[in-house]
């Protein structure tokens, strides 16, 4: 609904922005009871002196004006054209606040006397939870309340991918994400409310599970021959939706069916189907952390200096992950050219890569721009892998086994790792970029964008506004540019 209307008005604003004199209080005047032609003209004269006027209401506002309306009015107004909480971050200005303001030429003080009058919420509802609605925005632990609700509502947003429904996935994902940053467990509808991005399907999948203890839906996808093909073809290693669903259409339902009929495959499939049970096995934090030292042994041995950081699931504290995924970088700039190729050469040499592509680094700022990449994928210099594990049979191996060896023996495990090169300069957007959660880096590049009229990626932060680049050392930096309270890895499982 929003993108036309958007692009206007970004128009005026834009050309506005070059003769605006502060920035820094954008304000938004609300049409309600001041109607249509007077809001225009408060508009007209406040850009006139250098004032920001914002045509829509956005978290970006600090200052909202309006006339002949209580507080409690403009209050729930906004709350309806945003469902964002609006009660700590923004000024709720009576038209007092702007005739001062224009008559003396910048934006003054707020004192009590412009203030417009909120009532706190008074429902008879003392635990009404205010939830804002960008992920980003909240904190989500790692372990939550609502499991059995929102595996039912991911599992929904699974189906709708193998069905490349990305509109519907996304909406399952974020409903989900809500549930996960409650508080308590849900245990009616009632409770729910007050709460953003849960659309109707989801309310319906949810009664039925609150009421019923299932869902007809969730549970008869998950039973269906598709759902099941789809996922044991999708979880192989090298394959995606889209060849998954053309092995489907073909009667191809499992990794051994493609062996059996003899099913064409690319390098990085074959790996898949051959390390398929292994790459099944969840990673552990422990494994994590023995190929940790392994990698940063790599990385030391042929770059001194550089640097190595545990990120993805592992750096947000799960115990368990599908991968292990490292950031690479080293504090001279330029030094960290070519040292993805080292550092698959000395694993190689020592027999630990049973598969491994890399791809080459082809983000260049001055060339590409601001927008972020096609399809989201960054260009950093990255190696997809896979990776030979010795496991010690102390814990595992038989008595037997042992007595016949006396010292332990060796088995091996594979275990997919993701290993990317970035410069210094990018190491901060990378490391944010690389944290996750899917949903969360999702929801701060929509935050950047719909709010911040900024884009994100994980190479850099561009403000479309002022028309430049913003360099960030920390991850701190980046939430402050973005306007967003800082949300440490832990909390970020959205
Ligand atoms: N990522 C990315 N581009 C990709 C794949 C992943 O930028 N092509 C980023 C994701 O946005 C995520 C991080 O890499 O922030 C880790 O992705 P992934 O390993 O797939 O997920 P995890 O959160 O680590 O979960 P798991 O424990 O299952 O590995
Ligand atoms: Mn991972
Ligand atoms: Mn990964």
């Amino acid at each position: 609904m929003i993108p036309l209307k958007r692009r206007k008005i970004s128009h005026t604003e834009s050309h506005q922005n070059e003769s605006c004199k502060f920035p820094h209080v954008p304000i938004f005047i609300l049409e309600r009871k001041m109607g249509a032609s007077r809001r225009s003209f408060l508009t007209r004269l406040a850009r006139s002196k250098g004032f920001l006027i914002k045509e829509a209401y956005s978290s970006a506002v600090t200052h909202v004006v309006s006339e002949n309306n209580s507080g409690d009015e403009v209050q729930s107004w906004l709350e309806n054209q945003t469902g964002v909480d609006t009660s700590t971050s923004v000024h709720l200005l009576d038209v007092s606040w702007f005739t001062e303001s224009m008559a003396a030429g910048r934006p003054v003080t707020v004192q009590d006397k412009h203030r417009l009058k909120v009532n706190p919420k008074c429902n008879g509802d003392d635990n009404v939870i205010l939830m804002k609605s960008y992920a980003c925005q909240r904190r989500t632990p790692l372990k939550h309340h609502n499991l059995f609700l929102t595996e039912a509502l991911e599992l929904l947003a699974e189906n709708a991918e193998f069905s490349e429904n990305e509109g519907r996935s996304v909406a399952f994902r974020r409903a989900a994400s809500v549930l996960k940053a409650l508080p308590h467990r849900v245990h009616s509808m009632d409770e729910l409310k007050s709460l953003p991005c849960l659309g109707e399907h989801s309310q319906r999948v949810i009664k039925e599970i609150l009421e019923d203890g299932t869902s007809r839906e969730v549970e008869s996808t998950r039973q269906s021959e598709q759902f099941q093909a789809m996922k044991a073809l999708t979880g192989i290693f090298g394959v995606g939706v889209r060849t998954a669903d053309r092995w489907f259409r073909k009667g191809l339902r499992s990794p051994t069916d493609l062996i059996r009929m003899g099913q064409p495959l690319n390098r990085a499939q074959q790996a898949g189907v051959q390390y398929y049970d292994d790459l099944q096995k969840p990673v552990t934090k422990a494994e994590a952390d023995v190929i940790s030292d392994i990698v940063q042994q790599a990385v030391c041995a042929v770059l001194p200096g550089a640097e190595i950081q545990l990120m993805g699931g592992f750096r947000r504290g799960k115990e368990f992950g599908h991968d292990v995924d490292f950031l690479i970088t080293h504090p001279e700039e330029g030094k960290e050219e070519g040292l993805m190729a080292k550092i698959i050469k000395w694993l190689e040499e020592r027999g630990l890569l049973l598969y491994q592509k890399t791809t080459r680094n082809s983000y260049l700022e001055k060339m590409d721009g601001p927008a972020r990449p096609p399809n989201n994928m960054d260009r950093f210099e990255r190696c997809f892998s896979i990776f030979k594990l010795q496991i010690s049979d102390r814990s595992t191996g038989s008595h037997a086994e042992r007595s016949v060896s006396q010292s332990e023996t060796l088995s091996w495990r594979a275990v997919r790792i993701d290993l990317v090169v970035s410069p210094y300069c990018q190491f901060a957007f990378a490391t944010l970029g690389w944290t996750g959660s899917k949903l969360f880096e999702r929801e701060l590049r929509r935050w950047a964008g719909q709010e911040k009229h900024m884009s994100l990626s994980s190479h850099a932060l561009y403000d479309n506004n002022q028309k430049h680049y913003l360099r960030a050392q920390t991850e701190e930096e980046i939430f402050a540019y973005l306007g967003l309270e800082f949300i440490p890895p832990s909390e970020r499982n959205a």
